[in-house]
């Protein structure tokens, strides 16, 4: 079911980008709509976790030293700290998946 919708979701954002860009030829046509600025929250498991997996390992994970005060591995955590992170996370892109995982209830 979750995949039938996200197909959906998928397809009408590219319906949408392609009337719009029927007169500016977009090369990037479908990375932008698999994740359209502010339409879709973004999956915690898929597309959060592994920045924070990236970046934050050991200390924040699974036996890591803070795991216990911090865990990142848990979508309350990241919507507790909210833009503190940023401090740690610099990347654009990055914050602004976690803004918009944020902003969405
Ligand atoms: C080397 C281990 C380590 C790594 C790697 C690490 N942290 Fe931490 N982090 C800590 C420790 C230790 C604390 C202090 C916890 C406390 O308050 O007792 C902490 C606290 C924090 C806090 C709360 C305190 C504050 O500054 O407001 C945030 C937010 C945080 N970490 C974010 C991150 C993020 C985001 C990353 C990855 C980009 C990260 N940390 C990677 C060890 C780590």
């Amino acid at each position: 079911m979750l995949i039938l919708a996200l197909i959906l979701m998928l397809g009408i954002g590219m319906c949408g980008r392609a009337k719009r860009d029927a007169l500016i030829v977009s090369p990037s046509m479908f990375a932008t709509a698999a994740a359209p600025a502010g339409a879709t929250k973004p999956d915690f498991d898929k597309e959060i976790k592994p920045i924070f997996q990236s970046r934050c390992m050991p200390c924040h994970f699974q036996d890591g030293k803070v795991y216990d005060k911090l865990p990142f591995d848990k979508p309350e955590t990241i919507t507790k700290l909210g833009t503190k992170l940023f401090t740690r996370i610099k990347d654009e892109k990055e914050q602004r998946l976690i803004r918009e995982f944020l902003a969405q209830p």
